[in-house]
């Protein structure tokens, strides 16, 4: 009897294969083509939302140059619209707020895909309803590829890997279910098991040879500081705009709701059978005595598996990954002061009024931006209709880092933080916005509309 007890903590001796079943495998999401296809936006029987019945929605893939064509088709029992984040669209087909559908409409978008190569996503946007409707499952990755990229010869097919983070409750029964505390519409909601693609604590098996991942961060408020548990750098090749001029090596990356970070890992030198996770780093942020799951607490993200199987290290990368024009000389400067009192967030003092535009900036015209979080509360600020060029970070972390260079849509403020990035509205006059993806900041005021005329 004492035997049989103490032996059921331990089934394995550790020598034996790992084994995954512990945690669930991690999905990967199928694919749809921009060219010709319809998102239906539906509820399930277990609470979730889901477009064309899957969570994540599925993986909108398409080339520079080509022609989206997409429907809407809105089966929920609420208004809803589709944003494509980092999409350059016309403002028409931004998924603005004004442009939401009530229940049982459609509505068809139509755009070219002008922008480069790189890892972009959608997800709803209504006014109020972004973080309860992401919450519940809608959002899913859209891939842009060109001829810079092919040239690469990155990993694909299985060893390119799609990670969407979201921190959730660890009882998967209320995990889906937005019932947000006056403290979650403060900080935004913070919860303490991470989900990946929309399975709690998810495992992947790896062979060796070297894979890409494309991660975003879709949570509410979480900030992750990625690295590997082995303490093995990353690789670094793309960000929120596409590809990087350079590749970069750290040992870990922050990375802000909305962002994303595309990654080389190369697994030859693990041993077989070993067990990697992917975390986040533990980092200082303020919080209150007793919350469950503060901003900066270390967390488990991805198990990754190492397999006997063996694959392909593939070509070196070349020094110039991509070719990047630096914006320069701003004919005009701007300041967005980030502010949190209670619930009420604010830009410049202001909350969100769908119908008030607030700033109206000249098509082509480059800018020198200037977001200063005035809080203990991080920001990530995310603007529509362009990507910009981060330039200086000053206050707490007081750095740009390799991964930021490029263009990018959204970057992280920490406390206290002011970055100055340039920027040009280069393609399309029209309605726009700015806000901060903390999505319960965003719902709750910290948004301005921007028109480019
Ligand atoms: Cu990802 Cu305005 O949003
Ligand atoms: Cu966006
Ligand atoms: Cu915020």
């Amino acid at each position: 009897m004492a035997g049989a007890g103490l032996s059921l903590g331990s089934c394995s001796d550790g020598s034996g294969p790992p084994d995954p079943s512990a945690r669930a495998a991690l999905p990967q999401p199928a694919t749809l083509l921009a060219g010709g296809a319809s998102l239906v936006a539906a509820g399930a029987a277990s609470g979730m939302l889901r477009y064309n019945g899957v969570a994540p929605g599925p993986t909108i893939r398409a080339r520079r140059g080509e022609q989206a064509h997409l429907r809407l088709i809105n089966q929920l029992s609420d208004a809803t619209i589709v944003h494509w984040h980092g999409l350059i669209v016309p403002s028409h087909a931004d998924g603005h707020p004004r442009d939401a559908i009530p229940a049982g409409a459609s509505f068809d978008y139509a755009y070219p895909l002008v922008q480069r190569a790189g890892t972009f996503w959608y997800h709803p946007h209504a006014h109020q309803e972004t973080a309860s409707q992401v919450h519940r499952g809608l959002a899913g990755f859209f891939l842009v590829g060109d001829g810079e990229e092919d040239a690469l010869a990155l990993p694909s097919g299985p060893r390119e890997i799609l990670l969407l983070l979201q921190d959730r409750d660890d009882d998967p029964s209320s995990a889906f279910m937005y019932a947000p505390t006056a403290g979650d519409l403060h900080r935004g909601l913070l919860r303490g098991t991470a989900y990946g693609n929309v399975v709690r604590q998810p495992t992947l098996t790896v062979s060796g040879g070297r894979y890409r991942f494309r991660i975003l961060n879709a949570s509410h408020a979480r900030v992750y500081r990625l690295a590997l548990s082995n303490g093995t750098a990353l690789t670094v090749i793309g960000n929120d705009g596409g590809l990087l001029p350079a590749a970069a090596q750290v040992n870990d990356v922050w990375l802000g709701v909305g962002e994303r970070i595309d990654l080389l890992l190369d697994f030859t030198n693990v041993a077989p059978n070993t067990r990697l996770m992917l975390q986040s780093l533990t980092f200082d942020a303020p919080a209150e005595a007793g919350e469950a799951a503060p901003q900066g607490m270390a967390m488990d993200l991805l198990e990754l598996v190492r397999s006997g199987a063996n694959g392909a290290s593939g070509p070196a990368l070349p020094a110039a990954l991509s070719d990047v024009t630096p914006l320069a000389a701003p004919a005009a400067e701007r300041t967005f002061a980030f502010s949190s009192q209670g619930d009420v967030h604010r830009i410049n003092g202001l909350t969100f009024d769908i119908d008030r535009v607030d700033v109206s900036v000249p098509l082509g015209q480059v800018e020198r931006w200037t977001f200063r979080n005035e809080t203990d509360l991080p920001h990530p600020v995310h603007v529509h209709g362009t990507h910009f060029q981060v330039q200086t970070r000053s206050g707490g972390r007081n750095t740009v880092y390799e991964y930021e260079r490029g263009w990018k849509d959204t970057v992280l403020l920490m406390p206290l933080e002011t970055v100055d990035v340039l920027i040009r509205f280069a393609e399309y006059r029209g309605l726009f916005l700015i806000h901060c993806h903390n999505l319960e900041h965003e719902d709750h005021g910290m948004m301005l509309n921007v028109e480019v005329t």
